[in-house]
């Protein structure tokens, strides 16, 4: 036991020399929202979907940061608020519905940041800003 403790640390210890490139690309295209909107966005989904990465300690402790700084990628890929505006009328038309969709459902932000952010658990106001922007495109 004490053998495979002493592994399990070196391993540990090793993986942290294991680079992770975890970036913030610059914003050159963010999107345009009323004030009260884009302010839920930025406290609730920008670590995820935005260039805006908040890379907190914990981010890069490994195991950790390979699988933070791969889920970032992905969210990024399926949306990001800091290249919203190189999306054409109808890509953004549709994020724009699933956005909504994501919120009334609590899909978004997933369950597991929201244990650790306990702001981004959207009150039911801050819902009905999203619904009320989200349904007057
Ligand atoms: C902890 C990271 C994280 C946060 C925070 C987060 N998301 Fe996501 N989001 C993801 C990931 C990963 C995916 C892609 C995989 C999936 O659909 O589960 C995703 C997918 C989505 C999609 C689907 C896009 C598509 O093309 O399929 C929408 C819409 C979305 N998120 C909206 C939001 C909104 C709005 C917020 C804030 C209120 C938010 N997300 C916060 C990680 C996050």
């Amino acid at each position: 036991m004490k053998k495979f403790i002493a592994f399990l640390i070196v391993v540990l210890i090793g993986i942290q020399f294991i680079s992770v490139e975890q970036t913030n690309p610059p914003v050159e295209a963010e999107i345009y929202a009323p004030t009260e909107v884009k302010a839920i966005f930025k406290k609730a989904c920008y670590d995820c979907h935005s260039n805006e990465t908040n890379w907190v300690w914990y981010t890069k402790v490994a195991p950790i940061s390979f699988l933070l700084t791969s889920h970032v990628k992905d969210s990024r890929k399926h949306l990001n608020f800091s290249e919203w505006g190189l999306y054409d009328p109808k890509k953004a038309e549709k994020k724009i519905e699933e956005i909504w969709e994501e919120v009334r459902d609590e899909e978004m932000p997933p369950w597991l940041y929201r244990v650790g952010h306990s702001e981004a658990k959207l009150t039911p106001e801050e819902k009905n800003t999203i619904r009320n922007w989200a349904t007057s495109k």
